[in-house]
């Protein structure tokens, strides 16, 4: 399904930023823990961090940075990264998040490939 969208980065960072509502009218608080890397890992680097650090971990070899970055909004209690708290990151994202939503969500993160 995502991948017959075409994701909007400036709409993700809205998203991300709490400043525009989801398609649901939420409004999502990624920016709250993910700005200044202390209760969450950095914004700035995601997409860095993916191709220098995870996707060379074992049980990602099979995955690209969408299904690894999908799993993380959607399923974020299945992995966690290292030296950040477990079972922090919300789990009620898939009742929030439309497709198109996730799709612009994934622009966003992917265009965070500058290191801080
Ligand atoms: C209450 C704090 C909190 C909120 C809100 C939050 N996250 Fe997270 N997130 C975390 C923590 C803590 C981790 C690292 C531990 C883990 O893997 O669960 C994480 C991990 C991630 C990762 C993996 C990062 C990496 O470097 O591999 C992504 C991607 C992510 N979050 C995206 C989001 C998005 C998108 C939103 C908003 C829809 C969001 N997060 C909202 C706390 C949060």
């Amino acid at each position: 399904m995502l991948a017959t969208l075409s994701g909007d980065p400036l709409r993700g960072q809205l998203l991300y930023d709490g400043e525009e509502p989801t398609a649901s009218g939420d409004v999502l608080g990624c920016m709250g823990c993910h700005a200044g890397g202390q209760v969450a890992p950095l914004t700035e680097g995601t997409w860095t961090r993916w191709d220098e650090e995870r996707s060379r971990e074992e049980r990602f070899a099979t995955y690209s940075f969408e299904q690894y970055a999908v799993e993380s909004i959607l399923l974020p209690w299945d992995y966690f990264v290292e030296t950040y708290p477990q079972f922090t990151m919300p789990d009620f994202y898939p009742e929030q998040l439309s497709y198109q939503d996730l799709a612009d969500l994934l622009a966003y993160l992917e265009s965070q490939d500058q290191l801080p």
